[in-house]
């Protein structure tokens, strides 16, 4: 068993329910978890030790909605966004073009790739859906090669009907021989309920399915107008509605009352110029909120957290600490992970040393390379 102590740190974020911020604090790791917490002057020998020099430590960022695996490149359509013309569902047929021609090697340098960008800007839990193949072999090939690098992984065969087919024989397929080769490398079951996409009904169907094979449900929902996906994910109990963007009062509620999590992913308002959600809303309501990427070549084609987390305080309302909150312990609850997304003793030891003071800095100076160390499980990894 080796250990190590980082000591001197200037403000530390455990979220201990007494004390969720800590100054002159110090930290000591062991087999890979958090085994003390407490101020630096008391910290307990170790068999190493890192000073942080009055630094800030966070816990690592969870990143609870991507999608990873993809080929191809829609910059084009960013262009188009950005003189005007609207954000359509039907754009991810061009990654899914790109995504089935890509070979098995590039898919996964690309997707490695992309993930140790994340992990350099402090993501230390990534979940990645499929949902760019829309066909059995390739989206078993897309969750066999997330699979490989993080164990939350989720089947998105819903995510909008291929080209040369009806959404009734697609979602027969999704629930049927896709689904029986795809669960055995999944956690968990998602669908793109929207207009465009699949209806409420489709997409009860398809999280039903997948839930009677032991997939738990999490939902893309409410994300280009008010529709029925969050009533939906609250129905079914899912572990989270992510986008969040239209909701009515009704939605709200019941986000509050069934403690689905409301996943906010502000890089798609950003890259789609729809209207950030409002998150002060969902807080007061009660509801628990995550902060994630979103990361995808349609919408959100970021894998940073702070710059999500930036624009959470920015454009959300949420304050630096809300949203450094939601980048983590709410990312956690999305997953529902009791072991990250917060620092306190016995938690898996994953944290970023900020190069900054304060954790109030992500948001204070944004686009800034704030991250100057990762730890993962109690190794330095960058
Ligand atoms: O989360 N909403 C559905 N899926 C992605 C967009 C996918 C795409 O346009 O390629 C999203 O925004
Ligand atoms: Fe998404």
């Amino acid at each position: 068993m080796t250990s190590l102590a980082i000591h001197h740190i200037g403000e530390l974020a455990t979220w201990e329910l007494d004390r969720p911020i800590r100054h002159d604090a110090a930290v000591v790791l062991s087999d890979g978890l958090v085994a003390w917490v407490g101020d630096s002057a008391d910290v307990p020998a170790a068999d190493s030790g890192f000073d942080a020099g009055g630094r800030a430590v966070i816990p690592g960022f969870v990143d609870s909605h991507t999608h990873l695996v993809f080929a191809g490149d829609r910059s084009a359509e960013f262009v188009a966004r950005m003189a005007g013309e609207q954000y359509a569902a039907g754009g991810i047929r061009t990654t899914v073009a790109a995504t089935r021609a890509a070979t098995d090697a590039a898919l996964d340098a690309l997707a490695r790739r992309r993930l140790a960008e994340a992990l350099r800007q402090g993501t230390t839990t990534i979940e990645v859906k499929s949902g760019y193949a829309l066909d059995v072999a390739g989206e078993e090939r897309l969750l066999r090669i997330a699979s490989r690098i993080t164990p939350e992984t989720t089947y998105l065969g819903a995510h909008v009907v291929p080209e040369g087919t009806t959404a009734e024989a697609y979602v027969e397929l999704v629930t049927g021989a896709m689904l029986a080769r795809c669960a055995p490398h999944a956690r968990w079951i998602d669908a793109f309920c929207e207009t465009g996409a699949f209806d409420a009904d489709q997409a009860r169907t398809v999280l039903r399915a997948g839930m009677a094979v032991g997939l738990e449900p999490r939902l893309h929902a409410n994300q280009l107008g008010h529709g029925p996906g969050v009533q939906l994910a609250c129905e079914l109990g899912a572990a989270a509605a992510d986008h969040c963007t239209y909701l009515s009062d009704a939605d709200v509620a019941a986000l509050a009352e069934s403690g689905v999590v409301a996943g906010l992913l502000p890089g798609v308002e950003f890259s789609t110029r729809h209207p950030y959600p409002d998150a002060r809303r969902l807080l007061a309501a009660g509801v628990r909120v995550a902060i994630a990427t979103d990361c995808n070549p349609g919408t959100s084609y970021t894998s940073s957290m702070p710059f999500c987390l930036a624009l959470a305080v920015r454009e959300l309302g949420l304050t630096p600490t809300e949203a450094l909150h939601a980048a983590t312990l709410g990312g956690a609850w999305s997953l529902r992970r009791a072991d990250v997304g917060h620092l306190r003793i016995g938690a898996r030891a994953d944290l970023v040393l900020l190069d900054a003071p304060s954790h109030v800095h992500l948001a204070y100076r944004p686009g800034v390379p704030l991250v100057r160390q990762v730890v993962l499980a109690g190794r330095l990894v960058g």
